[in-house]
């Protein structure tokens, strides 16, 4: 447990779990809409890249069939496991900054969601994405742009949504100080370009007042409390009164904009 893989959310945490199910409350009904309209269905191929938690990969699993195969993985995969239960699903480790590509390849998707930005070589692992994706598949990224909107609360009307978006600036230095590039996401559509794909698009969703953000507002306080106090950047008690007024829901919490881009790998001879 001392291992420190570099990831400051560490899936081994207690609250990591909780992360991920208020991720996916907030975030899957965006990304199965994109996912949908890419028209990937039975018989896909789909690997998902750094899982985190079962919920994506059950989504994928369901639409791709038992004629189909999801490939899942993460370099913590404590979180992921119970989606083996389905015949056509494979957890495996796998870090995407530095390892080779899975072996057979030949994806019709190749997704990733909060990833890229935490992975500090993310342009060998978006290269090794695409490489992974078959002529005419899919590589779908999807990633926070925290300096866009970079606030908790939006409309910091009092003390207690000022206190929250001071939590929220001392999440984003621990981040940046992981290596993690606060800007990604806007870069999506230009990245997936210059890696090779083609009809790349992009747009945005955040919540701006939604009930799982309170979840994973605490969830995540917690993870990082102590990592918090050693920057120096809140007190002890600031803490508890920031997670007295989210459990109170006091606070309309949002969260960053999250970048979905996609872009097809080129068909062999179709150039570009
Ligand atoms: C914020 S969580 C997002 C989880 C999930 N994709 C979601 O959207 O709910 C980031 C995930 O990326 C994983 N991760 C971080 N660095 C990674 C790397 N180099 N290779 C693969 N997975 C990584 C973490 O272990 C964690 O599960």
């Amino acid at each position: 447990m001392s291992e420190d893989s570099g990831y400051l959310l560490d899936n081994r945490a207690a609250q990591a779990g909780e992360r991920f199910a208020a991720l996916a409350e907030i975030f899957d009904a965006s990304t199965f809409r994109h996912i949908d309209a890419l028209g990937i269905g039975r018989g896909g191929r789909c690997w998902e890249v750094g899982a985190g938690g079962e919920s994506i990969v059950r989504g994928l699993a369901a639409r791709v069939g038992a004629e189909g195969r999801v490939l899942a993985t993460d370099i913590e995969l404590g979180w992921a496991r119970g989606a083996t239960a389905m015949p056509n699903v494979e957890v495996s480790r796998h870090d995407v900054g530095r390892d080779d590509p899975p072996a057979g390849g030949g994806f019709d998707l190749v997704h990733a969601r909060l990833v890229l930005v935490h992975v500090p070589e993310r342009e060998r692992a978006l290269g090794t994405m695409v490489a992974a994706t078959r002529p005419g598949g899919w590589v779908m990224v999807e990633d926070a742009d925290p300096a866009l909107q970079p606030l908790a609360c939006i409309d910091p009307a009092g003390p207690e949504q000022e206190l929250a978006n001071r939590v929220r600036a001392g999440l984003r230095t621990l981040l940046a100080g992981r290596g993690a590039d606060l800007a990604y996401g806007r870069k999506l559509p230009r990245l997936l370009r210059a890696a090779g794909l083609v009809d790349v698009a992009a747009d945005a969703y955040f919540p701006v007042a939604h009930p799982a953000c309170a979840r994973l507002e605490m969830a995540t306080v917690n993870l990082i409390r102590d990592r918090l106090l050693e920057a120096g950047v809140v007190t002890a008690a600031e803490i508890d009164r920031h997670l007295a007024s989210v459990a109170a829901g006091r606070l309309d919490l949002a969260q960053p904009p999250m970048i979905t881009a996609w872009g097809r790998r080129p068909l062999a001879g179709a150039g570009g």
